[in-house]
């Protein structure tokens, strides 16, 4: 078996071949080239001499196999390379960016998408997606909140799981599947203030009830490999915490795949204040569990000679490279290390089939938030349709940030959706304004255009003449994403000052918002009758929006993360604390801020539809739960529009006394329901003590005796409650 063949291998290996497989080298350099410039020469030779264990950002059939075969043909011990990339919401097709895909609230779709990503990969020769992001965030000013699923656990552990069975496959050693990585582990997502790489700084209460049960649901569904985190969390880095990854993740998790760091996260140990210099970070990070050194220099500085010192034990060498033979031998490498560099297979991707696909799932992604007089869907009557924006006919904004092998500007805009649609004849267009500026790209600083209302006119003139204006704005997609955090969350540049001129002359807008983060758009929703968030849908984009626009797709998504109507509320979320001072009429002297309401613009969990649905009386089974048994929660919904439709029925709890305060509410299940008109459906679920545990402040996960509050409705805040004992 496989451990057999794990201990032969190791048994065979040198101390410097260890130390090699726990290093991975960036490989964004022609391999298949000649390598000339110093720094690849010398990664050549290592290559060469089996002492590299990974790549990442190898990028096609004939440079894997050249990476490969420098290695398999060369070295004296012949463990095949794993190549890593960071296949996030797509390969070549590029689906909803993962924060859009989650608002579909659709497991299947989330699978299905990941196993498309990982055809497309495997026929490319990547064998390993750093993939997929299960930070929770709950700031919208934090860039990389568009990678994740949001500011919920249970939603962002249900995605985490069906994300990584969609990569991973019933077989990891098919030639169609990937490994795939939990990341970021932990915390990252609550750096402080929202900005990127910044310290986090929360209790045990909320590491272990918010942010490791994601993590806990990747490594129980089998999830081949951890990243780490570049983040400290209560002073001490991620990559360099023994709690985190040997005693939780390794230890009393009992997961058995390999933990690798985030790019340079183990030498960035020394600005961190953490590590003297790569030696002592390398020391660090291998007796904390990091069992692979991206990109960082530190473990091939410093693990042979710690261990020769004695100041490492051996046996924690060991315990890396055997996690990460065992990912290699489940991916079926040591059989064959070129079965995922076939050229062949290339030729036969249905790629027609993945745009469907594609196309399908971000209609599901998009969240109607107002629709005042049913001005959508658009009716057939109107013979004028003004498209303006600087997004209106962008098609490389909605293939968004981490888009891997997805082309520079191969979206369908939603100009070009709506020709599409047969709406040409009706349609103007006009951008208005420019967003971006220049050079877009990963690593670039983005130059937003603030001076240029050359084109306002232009498109003033246009909407006047229509009867519906569609107005495209929002974010560039290069404002999300790693290192893209902001103060400033509203329209950027002069989107805000397009739509108010273009509203003086006709408020018919439908506003077609396009972003990565949860954004302030408070005069937009007060003053717009229609609002549509669309995220950055892929590929299909503009298909998926004119299909929603249109009518023939009933919009059925939800928000997976609160809108705030101020950035100053961040950061926002619906499961908080209540506060010993939740409110107080008389005075001030109440947990709020004294120039807006408290509570969002828009809720978690919300998200309209064409048709209307009415929610009936909430019913328990009984009103008194015992542990190992369970009641059945249940409520009728009827859809009383006159479309057939889909909602999301959510399920939320509250432990009204605990031992530690609990949140005001938390999703703890949901269910899609489609209903015809006037059709009801009985809706239930089933209640047990398992749902009603968390971590309490003895350190113990434990349903508490008392009172619960069960939610049921289609918002985080529209709801109804019903009261349930539980008995010990
Ligand atoms: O996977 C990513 C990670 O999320 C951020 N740093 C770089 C890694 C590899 O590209």
């Amino acid at each position: 078996d496989v451990e057999k063949k794990v201990d032969s291998v190791l048994s065979l290996m040198t101390l410097e071949e260890k130390v090699g497989q726990m290093v991975q080298y960036n490989g964004s350099w022609d391999l298949t080239g000649p390598a000339s410039e110093v720094g690849n020469k010398e990664k050549e030779d290592r290559l060469k001499k089996g002492l590299v264990g990974s790549m990442l950002n190898v990028l096609s059939v004939e440079a894997t196999e050249k990476a490969q075969r420098l290695n398999m043909e060369n070295s004296r011990i012949k463990i095949p390379l794993i190549f890593g990339y960071d296949v996030i919401h797509g390969y070549n097709t590029i689906f909803p960016v993962p924060l859009g895909e989650t608002a579909s609230w659709d497991v299947d779709a989330a699978r299905e998408s990941a196993r498309i990503a990982a055809l497309e990969s495997v026929a490319q020769g990547v064998n390993w997606t750093f993939s997929p992001m299960i930070d929770i965030s709950r700031d919208a000013r934090w860039g990389r909140i568009m990678e994740g699923s949001g500011e919920d656990t249970y939603l962002t552990s249900q995605i985490a799981v069906a994300k990584i069975k969609g990569y991973q496959g019933e077989d990891l050693s098919s030639p169609n599947t990937i490994a795939a990585t939990a990341k970021h582990f932990a915390g990252y997502g609550l750096a402080e203030g929202g900005k990127d790489y910044n310290a986090v700084n929360i209790g045990m209460n909320e590491l272990q009830n918010v942010v490791l049960p994601p993590f806990k649901a990747a490594a129980d569904a089998g999830v081949a490999t951890f990243m780490n985190s570049f983040n400290t969390i209560d002073g001490i880095p991620a990559t360099g915490s023994e709690f985190l990854q040997r005693e939780i993740l390794k230890g009393e998790w009992g997961w058995q795949g390999f933990v690798v760091s985030d790019w340079g996260s183990i030498s960035e140990m020394i600005p961190h204040g953490f590590a003297s210099d790569k030696v002592h970070a390398a020391e660090i990070a291998v007796k904390a569990g990091s069992d692979m050194d991206m990109e960082g220099g530190a473990y091939e500085a410093g693990l042979q000679q710690l261990v020769a010192k004695g100041k490492v034990d051996e046996a924690l060498i060991d315990d890396a490279v055997r996690r990460i033979l065992r990912v290699k031998f489940k991916l079926g490498l040591f059989e064959d290390p070129y079965r995922y560099m076939n050229a062949e297979l290339a030729s036969k991707i249905p790629y027609d089939e993945h745009r469907k696909t594609a196309r399908e799932i971000a209609k599901k992604s998009i969240v109607l938030l107002k629709n005042e007089n049913n001005l959508l869907p658009l009716k057939n009557s109107v013979k004028k349709i003004a498209v303006i924006g600087p997004l209106a006919d962008d098609k490389d904004t909605p293939i968004g940030n981490w888009r891997a092998q997805g082309e520079k500007n191969s979206a369908v805009s939603v100009l070009e959706g709506l020709k599409n649609a047969n709406l040409g004849s009706k349609l103007s267009y006009a951008k208005g304004v420019t967003l971006g500026e220049g050079e877009r790209s990963f690593l670039m600083p983005l130059k937003i255009n603030k001076t240029d209302r050359s084109g306002i006119p232009d498109a003033v003139a246009k909407a006047k003449d229509a009867e519906v204006v569609i107005m495209v704005l929002g974010e560039d997609a290069f404002q999300s994403g790693e290192g893209r955090s902001q103060v400033n969350i509203g329209l950027a540049g002069l989107q805000l000052e397009l739509l108010k001129e273009v509203h003086k002359v006709n408020k018919n807008i439908v506003l077609v918002l396009m972003n990565g983060r949860p954004m302030e758009i408070s005069w937009a929703a007060e003053n717009v009758p229609a609002i549509v968030e669309v995220w950055q849908l892929g590929t299909e984009s503009g298909n998926a929006i004119a299909d929603v626009l249109l009518g023939k797709y009933n919009p059925s998504g939800k928000l997976p993360v609160s809108f705030p109507k101020a950035v100053g509320q961040e950061p926002l979320y619906y499961n908080r604390m209540n506060t010993g001072r939740p409110s107080n009429d008389q005075h001030v002297t109440y947990s709020h801020y004294t120039d807006i309401q408290n509570g969002p613009l828009y809720p978690f969990g919300y998200g309209l539809s064409y048709t209307t649905f009415k929610y009936g009386e909430i019913n328990l089974s009984s009103a008194e739960l015992k542990t190992g048994e369970s009641v059945t929660l249940s409520i009728p919904v009827t859809n009383s529009g006159s479309i057939k439709g889909k909602e999301v029925v959510q399920l939320y709890i509250h432990d009204v006394v605990a031992s530690v305060a609990r949140p005001i509410k938390e999703l703890k299940g949901f269910k899609m329901v489609e209903l015809q008109p006037g059709e009801t459906k009985n809706v239930e679920f089933q209640i047990d003590s398992d749902l009603l545990k968390f971590y309490n402040a003895k350190g113990v996960w434990k349903a508490e005796a008392g009172e619960f509050e069960l939610m049921l409705g289609g918002n985080s805040e529209d709801l109804k409650t019903i009261s349930l004992k539980y008995v010990e």
